[in-house]
């Protein structure tokens, strides 16, 4: 070889299927049963970064590399993007999983003053060391799991201080762990006890006292000096926060430098959708219940929709969101695992895809886009993760298998043999 070749950090040979999801924008429609398979495939890796994607005879005689990496016939594809998560929290629910089994629902428990309200109790109480151990773990296993980005939203504080100290947590994870994390500030998740019964009051309190303290939180720390995205959400829902007052923390959010998203069409339909739409909202998750013409609006837009299938799955409910209805109109759809101690107490984004493909009747190769590349942009890092392609993050998964459809078609199991995060390869 020429030893003018230019040196590289790491080279991946022999994908039997070299799985890029290459993409300028976020899939749609046919596209997203397009996974960019290349067969024998390689990828050329320097200072963390992929420079090059290929076959692998092509790129073996283009550059030297102090490190390759054989692939063996298996497949090789970006690192997941987990683009919807509550994966900061203290304790668990386990007595509300019983309590649904016998009969209750979740939005019973949560009137009850259970729910979300019950983890805001354990997080009030914890150290922001207790929330970084504890949820250093479930990272652990998501990373194994090959999920290399996390979205992670607050939103189990509900008092200034509270949220301000999951805020901490978040940016210590997002220093100390492997995974990289995206910080989202959720104060209107639910109304806290003392604000019970006085839900525009707590609104006063997110838009005038929480957002203005979490976007100079936020300027202050390491995520703003990277250009890492911080976002703005609510739980638009009946009985939480109605579309206006979703719409009031979106705009003080967005004011103070927030991109807004938005839980909607959980369970109850309130316009969600249409104000998502609206705002130029990221994402809008969950669409459970979200009726034609506002699929029809946001397959018109920017707005990624995120489904998580893993919710009704959890909750026990055969109805899920129609992604076969919001792909077929043209919408962006990403997937995304929700975790969380109530509605989703689930790390893999595998088995997502494994439920998606069941329930939703998303081909593999659209479930798989949707947790790459969809995901990516659904958190403002399309131009930066979720693709096997030139200039984004070398976060790149080599799965225990020669076929990318054994992702959704076999379930249960890890099918993630080695997970190459920002081109170094984790021993996990
Ligand atoms: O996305 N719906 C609101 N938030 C979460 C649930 C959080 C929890 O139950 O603790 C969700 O499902
Ligand atoms: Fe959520």
């Amino acid at each position: 070889m020429p030893s003018s070749s230019p040196l590289i950090d790491l080279l991946i040979t022999h994908a039997g299927q070299l799985v890029t999801c290459a993409s300028d924008g976020p899939k749609r429609r046919e596209a997203m049963r397009d996974v960019g398979l290349i067969v024998d495939g390689a990828v050329a890796i320097r200072d963390g970064i992929i420079i090059d994607a290929g076959e692998s005879a092509a790129l073996a005689a283009r550059y030297r590399a102090r490190q390759t990496l054989d692939a063996r016939g298996r497949v090789v594809m970006p690192g997941f993007v987990d683009a919807h998560t509550h994966v900061v929290y203290a304790g668990d629910r386990v007595n509300e999983f019983e309590m649904r089994i016998q009969g209750a629902t979740y939005m019973e428990i949560m009137a009850a003053g259970g729910g979300i309200v019950s983890t805001m109790q354990a997080v009030r109480e914890a150290s922001v060391d207790q929330l970084v151990d504890e949820t250093r773990k479930r990272l652990d296993a998501m990373l194994a799991l090959g999920t290399t980005t996390v979205e992670v939203k607050t939103g189990y504080g509900l008092s200034v201080e509270a949220e301000i100290k999951l805020l901490e947590a978040i940016a210590r994870l997002d220093q100390t762990h492997p995974a990289t994390l995206v910080p989202t500030f959720l104060g209107a998740h639910a109304v806290p006890p003392e604000f019970k019964g006085r839900t525009d009051d707590y609104v006063d309190l997110v838009v005038k006292e929480m957002i203005p303290a979490a976007a100079a939180w936020f300027e202050t720390s390491h995520f703003a000096r990277e250009g890492t995205p911080f976002f703005c959400d609510v739980f638009c829902e009946a009985g939480v926060f109605d579309a206006a007052q979703s719409r009031r923390v979106l705009e003080a959010g967005r004011a103070h430098g927030m991109i807004p998203k938005l839980h909607a069409d959980e369970f109850e339909n309130l316009g969600g959708v249409t104000l998502a739409v609206e705002m130029g909202a990221a994402s809008v998750d969950h669409l459970d219940v979200t009726p034609a013409e506002e699929i029809a609006r946001l397959a018109a837009s920017n707005t990624v929709g995120v489904v998580i299938p893993a919710v009704n799955f959890n909750l026990g409910s055969c109805h899920f969101a129609d992604a076969r209805a919001l792909i077929d109109a043209g919408a962006a759809l990403a997937l995304a695992t929700d975790i969380n101690p109530g509605s989703a107490p689930c790390p893999s984004m595998p088995m997502v895809m494994a439920i998606a493909a069941r329930y939703q009747r998303l081909l593999p190769a659209e479930a798989l886009n949707a947790a790459t590349l969809n995901a990516a942009y659904a958190v403002g890092l399309g131009d930066a993760v979720g693709s096997i392609q030139p200039g984004k993050r070398a976060d790149i998964l080599i799965l225990d298998a020669d076929d990318y459809r054994h992702l959704a078609y076999e379930f249960g199991a890890n099918p993630v043999a080695a997970v190459i995060k920002a081109g170094q390869i984790l021993r996990l």
